[in-house]
């Protein structure tokens, strides 16, 4: 699906990320990557990659080919450039990145240094139905299988997708620190990926009636979304480049701050409140609390994970019931 020559599967997202990362860092590293990243992402490499000795420089305009260049000349300044990990869209503000620009910076970066970054794209966000990385310039593709793949909020799991002389390192690694997946949710994840595609578009669709209802909201600020006619015209044309479809997970941001955001994740019925994304039950949650409560508040404010931000994935279930649910419960702030 990803067009991919060899996959790995492992016990979480997480432990595809990390057990990626080390095959490939080690100490005196840096490791470039676009920001927002998810929370878990941002820590790993700020707080964890940090104490061995592997340093982590972030860029936040993802759709700016000479900035994200700039960022990779500084970033050299502080280590061995060894990899460049993005998130596109990013969780949970859905920016975008141009991965052939950023393989581009890569390629001149290994002509300078004599060795390329291997450029990571996770692919989470919009799964293989959307996007797939390989085919713009990824080296390899990461997958939190807790999401769109599995499907079903019940399996926690994760991938490495790429060519088989990259994943083999990997490989090794993984059976050498024991982040595998269990036989059973292996089994679980095939019985997952025979339906994916099917509610992958399905949710979209869902998804985008919401976005529209949302965007006619007052009391709404901004809403957080993919689609060919929104955001600037370098943001479009990456999507245009780089997705078929938008996804269906989004945020809004509330008039007001984290106590009008919790008033209103209280008043929800039919959206469950939980953190996790992509199964076929909507979910809400409040990001800068809960999975961005590990990323410096300097760094929040600055990515836009503000505290009147709610972030919605949405599911299956009829669309109007969605709509009348969000109204409903926006309605606390009148
Ligand atoms: C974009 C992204 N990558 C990775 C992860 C981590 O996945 P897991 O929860 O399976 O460890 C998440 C989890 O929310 C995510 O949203």
């Amino acid at each position: 699906m990803e067009g991919g020559e060899a996959a790995l599967v492992f016990n979480s997202g997480m432990a595809a990320i990390t057990t990626a990362i080390l095959a490939v860092a080690r100490p005196g590293d840096v490791i470039l990557h676009s920001q927002p990243l998810y929370g878990g992402t941002e820590t790993l490499l700020g707080k964890t990659l940090a104490r061995f000795g592997i340093a982590a420089h972030g860029f936040s305009d993802g759709a700016n080919a000479e900035a994200i260049r700039e960022s990779a000349l500084a970033a050299r300044r502080l280590g061995r450039l060894s990899l460049i990990l993005i998130e596109t869209p990013s969780n949970p503000l859905n920016t975008l990145v141009d991965i052939a620009a950023v393989r581009a910076v890569a390629e001149q970066v290994g002509s300078l240094d004599g060795v390329r970054p291997l450029v990571l794209c996770d692919n989470t966000m919009l799964s293989p139905v959307f996007q797939q990385p390989l085919k713009h310039g990824a080296d390899l593709v990461l997958a939190s299988l807790t999401k769109y793949i599995g499907g079903h909020s019940d399996l926690i799991g994760g991938a490495v997708i790429g060519s088989a002389a990259l994943v083999q390192p990997i490989r090794l690694l993984r059976s050498a620190i024991g982040t595998q997946l269990d036989p059973h949710s292996c089994w679980m994840v095939g019985r997952s990926l025979e339906t994916m595609a099917v509610r992958v578009r399905a949710a979209a669709a869902n998804a985008e009636a919401v976005v529209c209802a949302m965007d006619a909201h007052p009391h709404v600020r901004a809403v957080h979304a993919l689609g060919p006619a929104r955001g600037a015209d370098a943001v479009r044309e990456i999507y245009r480049k780089q997705c078929s479809g938008g996804g269906s997970t989004l945020s809004i941001e509330i008039t007001g701050g984290q106590e009008e955001a919790f008033r209103v994740l209280n008043r929800l019925r039919l959206f469950k409140l939980a953190v996790s994304l992509g199964g076929t039950e909507s979910l809400a949650s409040h990001p800068a609390s809960t999975t961005h409560s590990g990323v410096a508040p300097d760094i929040r404010k600055r990515i836009g994970v503000t505290d009147g931000l709610i972030r919605l994935s949405i599911g299956l279930e009829d669309e109007n019931d969605l709509i009348a649910d969000l109204y409903q419960a926006l309605a606390v702030l009148t």
